[in-house]
């Protein structure tokens, strides 16, 4: 088993004791838990980042700063940063996705939704701009964003040392764990049950992939048992018709899919602990501090704890 982020799983092994989930978080769940105010949400000053969002001096160091600033000053603050975005197209925050994620993102009829789609809309209201969705193959995200034909790719987006030699990454606003999803009766009991051999399902260019792999030194199960989908539920799919043994994949989504369909589980065993962010590009920084600052305030406020509380239900 992989050891990324062993800090932080302790925490993650609460969240993981949740139950439930409903991964669809659709309409039934809308009105769900109200505002859950500040609470655990507050994080970092807002005003710092502001100010660099503002004035685009100094990089912005990211959640470090002390004092907790009132709100009024700070929405002006960044919408007076969105004045001068570059965006590619006028007045529209373009947002990159693959749309068969749930909670993070999905389809509800025609419209794409869920906790990335209403956080990306709440920070284009911030910056005054339209949020327009894209959705796409998940590993045409980052090139999507270089490319210039995205503003942000959000997309339950891990922040990995490789991708940030391409994109830069806002402050993360999530954080996920990479779980194994199996047959309710299989014999896999942990990762390491996954080594000898098993044959692993993984969405193509996601941390599932990259992992899985990846050689057994580093923590991998080899390449040549991995077999690679487009879609998280492709992979699922082939689990429910034994044509592989497992799959790697996000904590939510696996909650989600394992709901929707009958005879699979999931894994006690966490496999490796995420921080989810949005990708920007590397010659946009003034977008970069003007989502740094948005998210900011939006933690401080409850609205994204109030919207990750509308998806993912804590019981
Ligand atoms: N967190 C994983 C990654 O960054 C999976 C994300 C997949 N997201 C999606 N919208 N399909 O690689």
């Amino acid at each position: 088993m992989k050891k990324l982020t062993a800090a932080v799983i302790a925490g993650v092994l609460a969240a993981a004791a949740l139950t439930g989930c409903g991964g669809s978080g659709s309409s039934s769940a809308a009105s769900g838990s109200g505002t859950s105010a500040a609470g655990s949400a507050v994080e970092s000053s807002a005003a710092s980042e502001v100010s660099s969002a503002a004035g685009s001096s100094a990089s912005s160091e990211t959640g470090s700063a002390a004092s907790e600033a009132g709100s009024v000053a700070e929405s002006s603050a960044a919408s007076e940063a969105a004045g001068s975005l570059t965006t590619v197209k006028d007045g529209v925050l373009t947002m990159g996705t693959n749309a068969y994620f749930p909670p993070y993102e999905y389809y509800e009829g025609e419209e794409v939704t869920g906790i990335d789609v209403e956080i990306a809309r709440a920070i284009a209201d911030k910056l005054g701009l339209t949020l327009e969705v894209e959705d796409m193959d998940f590993d045409a995200i980052i090139t999507a964003v270089q490319g210039g034909k995205v503003d942000m790719g959000l997309a339950g987006m891990t922040v990995t040392p490789d991708r940030q030699e391409n994109v830069n990454f806002s402050d993360s606003y999530a954080t996920g764990v990479q779980v194994v999803i199996v047959k309710e009766d299989s014999e896999i009991a942990t990762p390491d049950d996954l080594a000898d051999g098993k044959k692993i399902g993984v969405q193509l260019g996601t941390t599932g992939d990259t992992y899985a792999s990846d050689t057994p030194e580093n923590g991998g199960y080899g390449e040549e048992n991995v077999e690679k989908y487009s879609k998280g539920a492709d992979a699922v799919m082939a689990l429910v018709q034994g044509k592989v043994d497992a799959v790697i994949i996000d904590n939510e989504p696996a909650k989600s899919f394992v709901e929707s369909n009958e005879g699979l589980k999931i894994l006690e065993t966490e496999y490796v602990n995420e921080d989810y962010a949005a990708a920007i590009s590397k010659d946009n920084d003034g977008l970069l501090d003007a989502v740094n600052g948005a998210l900011s305030e939006l933690k401080a406020d409850g609205t994204i704890q109030s919207i990750l509380d509308k998806y993912i239900s804590a019981n």
